[in-house]
C-alpha cells in the first residue's frame, strides 16, 4: 500500500504558473482548492501542489521540503541547486542574453571588458564572463533589470528575453545569448521508493500528452493503386490501417504523422492522389 504524497512545487505567479497547472490537468489532475492557496492537495491523484516563488524551488526541493517541481532552467542554473532534472518540458522557452542601448555599436564579446552590467543572474553571468575571459563589473539587483542602463545604472543587461518586447521598449538591443532556457521538472535527490513510484506515474502522463501533442492522427482516401505509394510517405507510428470504402477501387488509410512531418509531406500526398485527407488532434499516445 502506497500512502506517501509526492508534492510538487510551482511558481505561484509568473511566467510558469498558468502553464504548469495546465499541464497537471492535461495530466487528468484535479485541485481541491479552487483559488490559489499555498497549498493545494489533488483530489484524483496523491500529490499536494505548493505555490512558490520560482527562484525559491530549486531550494526547497533541494531540501526535500518539496519532492519535485517545475521551473525555468535559467532559474535552475542560477541558484546551482543540487537536483536532478527529470524532464524538460518545452514550455516557457526564452533565453538568457546581453543586452546594449540600441545606439551603442557592438564590436563582439570584447566589448563588455570593463564594464557594468546589470543582472539578476550574476552566477551565470560570472561563470560565461569567465569562460571569455573578460573582466566586467557585475552589478546584481532583484529586479527591474531593463531600466538600469537609462538611469546611468549600468551599460548593458544580462536578462531573459522571450518574446524582446521588454528590450524593444526600452531601447535595449539583445547582443549575446548566454543560454536558452525552457521549464523543466526536477526532483529531489533523496525520494523514497514510494515517492519515486508516483514520480514514476506522474511522468507516464506527461510523456502521453507531449507524445500527443507533437502527433497528429490523419485520414485519407486513396485510389487502391496508390496504397503502396502513399503508405510509403506515411512515416505511421506501426503501419498505416486500411479500411475498405463503398467504393471498391478506394480506400481509407489512417495513421499517426508528427505534426512537422505532415506539413512536409502533405503536397506529395495530393500529388500521389491523396483525397479527403483529415487530420486529427489526439488527445493521449501511450507509445
Ligand atoms: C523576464 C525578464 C523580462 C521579461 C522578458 O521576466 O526579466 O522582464 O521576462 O520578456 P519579453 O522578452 O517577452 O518582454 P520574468 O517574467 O521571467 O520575471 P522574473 O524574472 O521576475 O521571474
Ligand atoms: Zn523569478
Amino acid at each position: 500500500m502506497n500512502n506517501e504524497i509526492l508534492r510538487i512545487a510551482i511558481q505561484k505567479s509568473g511566467r510558469l504558473t498558468e502553464k504548469s497547472m495546465q499541464l497537471l490537468s492535461d495530466c487528468g489532475i484535479q485541485l481541491q482548492n479552487g483559488k490559489r492557496k499555498l497549498l493545494s492537495p489533488a483530489t484524483n491523484f496523491p500529490l499536494e501542489i505548493y505555490f512558490l516563488r520560482d527562484d525559491d524551488i530549486p531550494q526547497y526541493v533541494e531540501d526535500g521540503v518539496a519532492d519535485v517541481g517545475i521551473l525555468g532552467e535559467n532559474v535552475l542554473l542560477e541558484e546551482q541547486a543540487q537536483v536532478n532534472t527529470v524532464l524538460e518540458l518545452g514550455f516557457a522557452q526564452c533565453r538568457l542574453s546581453l543586452a546594449i542601448p540600441k545606439n551603442e555599436i557592438y564590436t563582439g564579446v570584447d566589448y563588455w571588458e570593463g564594464k557594468k552590467i546589470a543582472t539578476t543572474y550574476s552566477n551565470i553571468l560570472k561563470k560565461y564572463l569567465a569562460e571569455k575571459n573578460i573582466k566586467a563589473d557585475i552589478h546584481a539587483i532583484s529586479g527591474s533589470v531593463e531600466i538600469a542602463p537609462s538611469i546611468g545604472l549600468a551599460e548593458g543587461v544580462c536578462d531573459l528575453v522571450s518574446t524582446g518586447s521588454t528590450l524593444l521598449s526600452n531601447g535595449l538591443k539583445e547582443v549575446e545569448v548566454i543560454l536558452k532556457s525552457q521549464a523543466v521538472l526536477v526532483a529531489n535527490q533523496q525520494l523514497s521508493p514510494q515517492k519515486q513510484q508516483i514520480l514514476a506515474q506522474l511522468l507516464f502522463r506527461i510523456r502521453a500528452k507531449q507524445a500527443a501533442a507533437n502527433n497528429k492522427y490523419i485520414l485519407l482516401n486513396a485510389p487502391n493503386d496508390k496504397i503502396d505509394e502513399i503508405c510509403a510517405l506515411l512515416p505511421g507510428m506501426k503501419s498505416p490501417s486500411i479500411l475498405p470504402l463503398r467504393n471498391s477501387n478506394w480506400s481509407s488509410l489512417h495513421s499517426v504523422v508528427q505534426e512537422q512531418a505532415f506539413w512536409d509531406i502533405i503536397d506529395k500526398l495530393k500529388a500521389a492522389g491523396a483525397e479527403g485527407i483529415l487530420v486529427i488532434p489526439i488527445e493521449k499516445m501511450i507509445v
